[in-house]
């Protein structure tokens, strides 16, 4: 964009790429097939139709990942960085738009064996990506695994994906519970998913809002929601975005309507907002918990 301001220019452009300040949202969801990765997909994409430059970073190691659901080919992941045998360039995969990819792999569990030699190459590593991108989207597991719990803490926003199910909501609150309590997190932006009316989304977030305000000391923020859409399932099987193959579709629209939001979401001017910052609470939290 032409016309940056003098402000800007003085604090942005002199500044080091690593200074820059990426945003990093993680996906979460307490529950598993609540539709996290395909949230965080086509959030990415439409994020990246607006101009943003976005990565997403695959952290489940579970059955669907995102590289099946884009059909890339993987031939190497983190763990084969962390052990020295290539470069974090190597590994990231070029998505639709765009986006790049980081792919699953056993790696993100094992950052918590690190030696601190490795912590500093990881950490290095990653900051020199800072350039590369505005937006780091990080898709969590299901449960509130170690590594969730980390994601979580290193993360500057959490979005958490919610259905209207019981087991859906008491996972997403057992979540926001520990999340709170032990680590000191209390703002979460909640998506409904696979809602059939815009209405039962709101009542969702209402139902949930009241069971939090009773019980936990957190700040809930509403989103949006996305309907339920047969589209969703058949550009999983077609191994292809549905915001690339169904654009028009309800759960589509619904998804730009997201990243339209989520866009305007402030990014942290401080050096707290640089990759680097991101990569180092990551593994320390590892470490620590
Ligand atoms: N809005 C929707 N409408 C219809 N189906 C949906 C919708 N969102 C997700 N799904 C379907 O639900 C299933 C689970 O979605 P997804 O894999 O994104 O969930 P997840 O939370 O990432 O699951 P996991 O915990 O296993 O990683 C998929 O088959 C997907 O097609
Ligand atoms: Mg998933």
């Amino acid at each position: 964009m032409q016309g940056i301001n003098s402000n800007d220019q003085a604090n942005g452009l002199h500044t080091m790429n690593s200074m820059k300040p990426v945003k990093v949202i993680s996906v979460t969801g307490g529950k598993g097939g609540v539709g996290k990765s395909n949230v965080t997909v086509n959030i990415a994409i439409s994020l990246a139709k607006l101009g943003k430059k976005v990565m997403i970073m695959d952290a489940d190691l579970g059955l669907a990942n995102i590289d099946i659901m884009l059909g890339l080919r993987v031939t190497r992941n983190l763990s084969h960085v962390l052990k020295g045998e290539c470069d974090l360039e190597d590994i990231i995969l070029d998505g639709p738009d765009g986006i790049k990819i980081i792919p699953a792999s056993s790696g993100t569990k094992e950052m918590a064996q690190l030696s601190e030699m490795e912590h500093v190459g990881l950490i290095r590593a990653f900051s020199s990506l800072t350039s590369q991108i505005d937006i780091l989207i990080v898709d969590t597991a299901a449960g509130i695994a170690d590594n969730v719990i980390s994601f979580s803490q290193a993360s500057q926003d959490l979005l958490l994906v919610v259905c209207d199910e019981p087991t859906s909501i008491t996972d997403a609150y057992a979540l926001m519970k520990i999340l709170s309590t032990d680590h000191g997190l209390f703002r979460f932006r909640i998506v409904a998913n696979m809602v059939r009316t815009t209405t039962e989304g709101r009542e969702l977030f209402a139902k949930l809002s009241r069971v939090t305000d009773q019980f936990l000391d957190v700040a809930l923020d509403y989103v949006g929601s996305v309907p339920f859409d047969e589209n969703v399932r058949k550009s999983v099987r077609k191994q292809q975005a549905l915001v690339t193959l169904y654009p028009n579709s309800p759960a589509a629209i619904a998804m730009k309507n997201l990243a339209t939001k989520i866009i305007k979401w402030p990014v942290p001017k401080t050096a707290k907002g640089n990759i680097e910052f991101f990569m180092e609470r990551l593994v320390q939290g590892s470490t620590l918990d």
